[in-house]
């Protein structure tokens, strides 16, 4: 694990924006995982500045609510379309978000990840964190091996999420999520979270030990995965003067 950790939300997001573009620019035909929520909207910002081609991108995006039409202000599918595609020259047929008004949750979960198998896999997979330590929406106990399939929000990630609604009331309760397994399958990893609430889970997924109990401590098995933070949510980390370190010091080879 890579940990990066920057004075502001802002900073960080723009060296990720980076790295992002860089794939774009050597894989033109690059596959990314996508996340919602306040996150990662940096992020998307920085990169709809860019001048970058995107009409041989796929994305596939990590989840939606179940009972959410597609034009729903909030839905993961109209969020993307505000946050990112409406400003690049993706095609249409090359974004996937998950279908939460499927008849067939079970059928199209595994078309879902039929078709990211025959994209060739993901090659760069972009995650928020949840309070409690989600990633998608894998909430603790979520199986480490899962595949794309309906999980149950717990009440605090409702209530977290009541940000994107009228009320809490009209946080649906289901989604349908990539799973961890599918999620570990990426070539590449990258994580962000920004402000002093995600502090502690921060610090269990990286210093903690693996366990479902904390979905993104999974994250320690995979062998290519980067952590954009902010000062707050890096405070809770106890190796931080070593992160700090290894980062300033990166041989030039290795710099992005
Ligand atoms: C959203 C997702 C979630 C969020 C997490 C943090 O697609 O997969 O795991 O990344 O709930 O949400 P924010 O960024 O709103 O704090």
């Amino acid at each position: 694990m890579e940990i990066i950790i920057q004075p502001t939300d802002e900073a960080a997001s723009s060296i990720a924006a980076r790295l992002i573009a860089r794939l774009l620019r050597d894989k033109p035909s690059a596959v990314l995982g996508l996340a919602t929520g306040n996150t990662p909207r940096m992020l998307y910002r920085e990169l709809a500045r860019m001048s970058l081609d995107w009409s041989k991108v796929r994305t596939f995006d990590l989840d939606e609510y179940v009972g959410l039409p597609p034009e729903h202000p909030a839905s993961y599918r109209q969020f993307m379309w505000e946050n990112l595609f409406r400003y690049v020259n993706i095609a249409p047929a090359n974004i996937h978000v998950p279908d939460g008004m499927t008849k067939d949750i079970p059928g199209f979960c595994a078309r879902y990840e039929g078709a990211i198998r025959a994209a060739g896999n993901i090659d760069l997979q972009v995650l928020g964190i949840g309070r409690d330590g989600h990633i998608g929406f894998n909430e603790p106990t979520s199986s480490l091996a899962s595949r794309t399939r309906i999980k149950t929000l717990t009440a605090q990630t409702r209530r977290d999420n009541a940000k994107f609604f009228d009320s809490e009331a009209n946080v649906p309760h289901h989604v349908i999520t990539m799973g961890i397994g599918t999620i570990m399958e990426s070539r590449q990893i990258m994580l962000l979270a920004f402000g002093e609430q995600k502090a502690h889970a921060v610090a269990h997924a990286v210093e903690g030990p693996v366990t479902a109990m904390c979905p993104a401590s999974v994250l320690q098995l995979h062998p290519v995965v980067k952590i954009f933070l902010d000062e707050a949510a890096a405070s809770r980390l106890t190796k931080v003067d070593y992160y700090r370190w290894v980062y300033d010091n990166k041989p030039d080879w290795q710099k992005f």
